[in-house]
């Protein structure tokens, strides 16, 4: 079984998505020794913009191929200007593949990929949970539900919010949202 791990945070060891991802991928490894985890740092070796020839030529394709291959992937995803950071969006768009992660079949779009775990590390420095006034300029979590979803996956979110509202509030988001890590479903199979 494998395990993909990927973070895209730009702010290093004091990136609050990069603590919580690693905290998700070892609840996972604590319940599965054998899984053999790769990792990857898109904000240390970003990709480069998508191009028309990275469509054309899927078995090129070194991040879809990992994601093919993975039963299992971690993302940690910093909040940045109400979105996901720019690396991760690149990632996405190469994972994003027809023919190969979802087509389109006459009953419309069929996602293809619905047998992999995806569970998505968010961290946002303000409050965007429902009822918050920002809730409307959500557009991280949001995103990474419809992206997914439409290649067939339901991804799971452990989010760490208000981490800009002050030492208290950062403190209670990192420990809640490490908490909830830890709590994390071990199984590898998609939930039912
Ligand atoms: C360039 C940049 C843009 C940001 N934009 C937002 C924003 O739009 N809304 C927000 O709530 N926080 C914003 N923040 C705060 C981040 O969400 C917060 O620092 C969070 O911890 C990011 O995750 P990371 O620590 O893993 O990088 C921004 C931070 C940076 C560095």
């Amino acid at each position: 079984m494998k395990l993909l791990h990927i973070d895209s945070s730009i702010q290093g060891a004091g990136s609050a998505s990069r603590a919580v991802s690693a905290a998700v991928a070892e609840r996972l490894r604590a319940e599965h020794p054998a899984l053999a985890a790769s990792y990857r740092d898109l904000a240390a070796e970003p990709l480069p913009h998508l191009t028309l020839d990275v469509l054309g030529d899927p078995m090129a394709n070194a991040e879809l191929q990992a994601f093919l291959a993975a039963d299992v992937v971690v993302i940690g995803a910093g909040f940045y200007n109400f979105t996901i950071p720019s690396q991760l969006k690149v990632w996405l768009d190469r994972i994003m593949i027809a023919g190969q992660t979802f087509s389109y079949g006459p009953d419309g779009p069929q996602g293809l990929a619905g047998n992999k775990r995806v569970i998505v590390a968010l961290a946002r420095g303000g409050f965007y949970g429902e009822g918050a006034p920002a809730a409307g300029f959500e557009h991280g979590e949001t995103y990474l539900k419809a992206v997914f979803g439409f290649i067939g996956i339901t991804p799971e979110f452990v989010v760490a919010e208000g981490l800009a509202m002050g030492d208290e509030a950062r403190e209670a988001a990192m420990a809640g949202a490490l908490s909830a890590a830890r709590g994390l479903a071990g199984g590898l199979a998609v939930a039912a």
